[in-house]
């Protein structure tokens, strides 16, 4: 089967590209020093080429991702890299049989996780994204909490997010320094092995963890493709051409039902795209590259992680475009 004769629309992963990605942040991140963020593929069997490449230790953004990871037997260190006070959950992380760490920043947190039965924690800091984390002078406070509950606090984390996917590097990199100023400030109170933060954007220029919780680097998308980064865009969704018009434009199969539009359209090469909606995606041809009915287009998303989150598989090619292997996305949904 190639790529073109997949149903549509259809999540396709370039397997040279994606070679090239895991083994490039291999070379510059060995081992436990890159921690996979799985929500950016939510996929097991991807999970297990970075788990075979050396990154054994993955952080996760949903207890689904974490119990499904430890399910599939990659369940030697998993960071919740995200609150919960969802206590079932909870509970279905602590007995799923794998070492889960969660992120606390808060009285609640800790109560709810320690109630359930986790063990481990991180002390999740305010580093400069308006999301989740206490601050720095909080960060001690937090963590007598964990301990006095009982649990074991492995250090602390701060996700530099509103810093990644700025396409200045010097800029990049001044934001990464000041952000983990703050979190260093809170490590040397806290304590513990860990300093766990960073992500694709900044996994060349965060001197200061020592994990990175690099995601969107697997598989790309082309918001990341702006950065200049050793990664390329591994991941299309092919698409039919189901419509075209006299007045000039073509419409294809895959619309935002099937796109994660928060980082703007998606591209297609040798075309403009004008606007997607929910099945659809319509786009004017080059003037030399004219589409008719039953074409395939190949559409680039801007935004790896909730494109990904609406497909129930990805279909692995190579380079002649033939299908080599199928994914299932089984991390994809909420229940624990
Ligand atoms: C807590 C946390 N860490 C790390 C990342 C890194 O992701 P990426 O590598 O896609 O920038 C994310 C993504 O949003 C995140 O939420």
């Amino acid at each position: 089967v190639k790529a073109g004769d997949l149903p549509t629309p259809a999540l396709v992963v370039d397997a040279a590209a994606f070679g090239h990605n895991l083994a490039s942040m291999a070379k510059a991140l060995p081992g436990l020093r890159c921690r996979p963020h799985v929500k950016a593929h939510k996929t097991t069997a991807l999970a297990r080429r970075q788990a075979e490449i050396g990154h054994t230790a993955f952080c996760a953004a949903t207890p689904r991702e974490i119990v499904g990871m430890a399910r599939a037997g990659l369940g030697e260190d998993l960071l919740l890299a995200n609150e919960t006070v969802d206590r079932d959950r909870l509970r279905a992380m602590a007995e799923c049989g794998g070492r889960v760490t969660v992120a606390v920043d808060s009285a609640e947190t800790v109560a709810a996780a320690a109630d359930e039965g986790i063990r481990e924690v991180l002390v999740d800091v305010d580093v400069g994204l308006p999301r989740c984390g206490c601050t720095p002078e909080d960060a001690p406070r937090v963590a007598d909490l964990a301990r006095a509950s009982g649990m074991t606090v492995r250090g602390v984390m701060g996700y530099e997010g509103h810093v990644v996917g700025n396409p200045d590097r010097a800029w990049r990199a001044e934001e990464t320094q000041k952000s983990m100023v703050r979190l260093l400030a809170a490590h040397a109170e806290v304590g513990g092995e860990v300093v766990s933060g960073g992500g694709t954007g900044t996994f060349d220029l965060n001197r200061w963890c020592t994990e990175i919780q690099a995601g969107s680097y697997a598989l790309m998308d082309t918001a990341y493709a702006q950065l200049g980064l050793p990664f390329r865009q591994a991941l299309w969704i092919e698409a039919t051409v189901v419509s075209t018009s006299l007045r000039g434009w073509a419409v294809a199969d895959a619309g935002l039902k099937s796109l994660g539009m928060d980082h703007g359209d998606p591209t297609i090469e040798r075309a403009t795209v004008l606007f997607c909606s929910d099945e659809h995606v319509t786009l004017r041809p080059d003037p030399d590259a004219a589409l008719a009915v039953g074409d395939r287009v190949r559409v680039w998303p801007a935004h790896v992680d909730p494109t990904v989150a609406l497909h129930e598989r990805m279909f692995v090619v190579d380079a002649d475009g033939s299908v080599v292997d199928e994914w299932a996305v089984d991390l994809r949904g909420w229940d624990a």
